[in-house]
């Protein structure tokens, strides 16, 4: 048994962990952190878990290291972390930081976004834990920065096409939408009930922190530096992220052959699914799964691709992609606790 910790447990992405992690065979969860649900039954706090997590409570920890686990979790905003990743590093163990802390590259960008970073000599090291583009360097690492929701959907949809020089470049224009999960477990005042049901609207236009992380990953395929415009939207639903993308073609292609390059280039990725032509992704296929669904079309009429994908921000976006890094470190099978019933109705 592998023997797991998850700090920030009481969130989102720690729940989700939580819901997952019941499933998987050769894992232990040793200890859950929450400063505020401190001494409070797990099962208590997320009823849905009742059965999974008998007699367990959340711990809180000053000194992480003193958890008996060989990987932690991180499932905290953004800095909240970046000491204790030092330390549980320096200590040994292993880190799955769901934070944006160890994503960005370019540390002077990082603190343009989010804030001044403390642990900027780990940077380097950390390892973008996406493993359709990196699944041999996770294996090895000590220290994975799991991918941001928005990121993923986009990074995953346009890898095929970027890959192959298929598409222009400099004429990327994302359109998202995601659930309200995607911001935390802590509401704000544009996320309460009466404000977000039944409404549909843009936020941070222009501005949104996933950019320069897009920009970052997208650069790295295409082997330039590329700009996108990112717009997301906030959807009154729980969870999902449905990205539709527009790049202009450099050539001819048809939808047929763009969709024979993607699925060729994830043959064999457990977690991706390419529609057939006629068929585009919905959040409903993907609630509570791993997968990422992709679909596109070409518009002749204006020469231009528009991909659209769809993902769960909790699972693929977040602590199922983590899973799949952890199975990848351990040397489990990639797909171990990820297998979940899909829900459509
Ligand atoms: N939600 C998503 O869809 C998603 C997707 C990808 C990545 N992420 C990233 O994953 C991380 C967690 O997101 P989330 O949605 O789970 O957030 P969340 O629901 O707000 O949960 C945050 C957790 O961190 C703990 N916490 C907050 N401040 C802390 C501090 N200063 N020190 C120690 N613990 C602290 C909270 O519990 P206590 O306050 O009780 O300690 C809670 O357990 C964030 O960095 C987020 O950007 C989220």
């Amino acid at each position: 048994m592998t023997k797991v910790a998850i700090i920030g447990g009481s969130g989102y992405t720690g729940y989700e962990l939580l819901r997952l992690l019941a499933g998987h065979e050769k894992v232990e969860v040793c200890a859950i952190t929450s400063r505020q649900f401190k001494g409070t039954s797990i099962e208590d706090e997320f009823p849905s878990l009742k059965g999974f997590y008998e007699g367990r409570i959340f711990i809180d920890a000053n000194d992480y290291t003193s958890i008996d686990a060989d990987i932690f979790f991180l499932c905290l905003p953004h800095s909240a972390g970046m000491e204790a990743v030092k330390t549980l590093i320096n200590a040994g163990k292993k880190v799955i930081d769901l934070s944006a802390d160890f994503r960005i590259k370019d540390p002077a960008i990082y603190e343009e976004w989010y804030t001044k970073h403390t642990a900027k000599e780990l940077i380097a090291e950390a390892v973008y834990g996406l493993p359709e583009l990196y699944r041999e360097k996770i294996r090895t690492a000590r220290l994975i920065a799991n991918p941001g929701c928005y990121p993923t959907s986009v990074v995953l949809g346009l890898l095929p096409l970027l890959k192959d020089n298929l598409i222009d470049t400099n004429s990327i224009i994302i359109d998202s939408k995601s659930g309200s999960s995607g911001a935390g477990r802590t509401p704000g005042k544009e996320l309460n009930f009466v404000e977000e049901s039944l409404n549909f609207k843009a936020y941070k236009v222009g501005e949104h922190r996933h950019t320069p992380e897009i920009e970052q990953e997208l650069s790295a395929i295409a082997k330039t530096s590329l700009n996108v415009s990112f717009t997301p939207h906030l959807l009154p639903v729980s969870r999902g992220i449905l990205s539709t993308i527009y790049a202009n073609l450099h050539g001819t292609n048809s939808t047929e052959e763009l969709l024979k390059v993607s699925s060729e280039f994830y043959d064999g990725e457990p977690f991706i699914r390419i529609l057939s032509s006629g068929k585009l992704p919905e959040l409903d296929d993907v609630r509570g799964t791993n997968f990422c669904d992709i679909g596109l079309k070409v518009d002749a009429r204006t020469g231009r691709v528009i991909v659209i994908s769809a993902i769960d921000n909790l699972t693929k976006g977040a602590s199922g992609a983590a899973i799949q890094n952890m199975n990848l470190m351990v040397g489990f099978d990639e797909e171990e606790g990820l297998l979940t019933q899909v829900v459509s109705v």
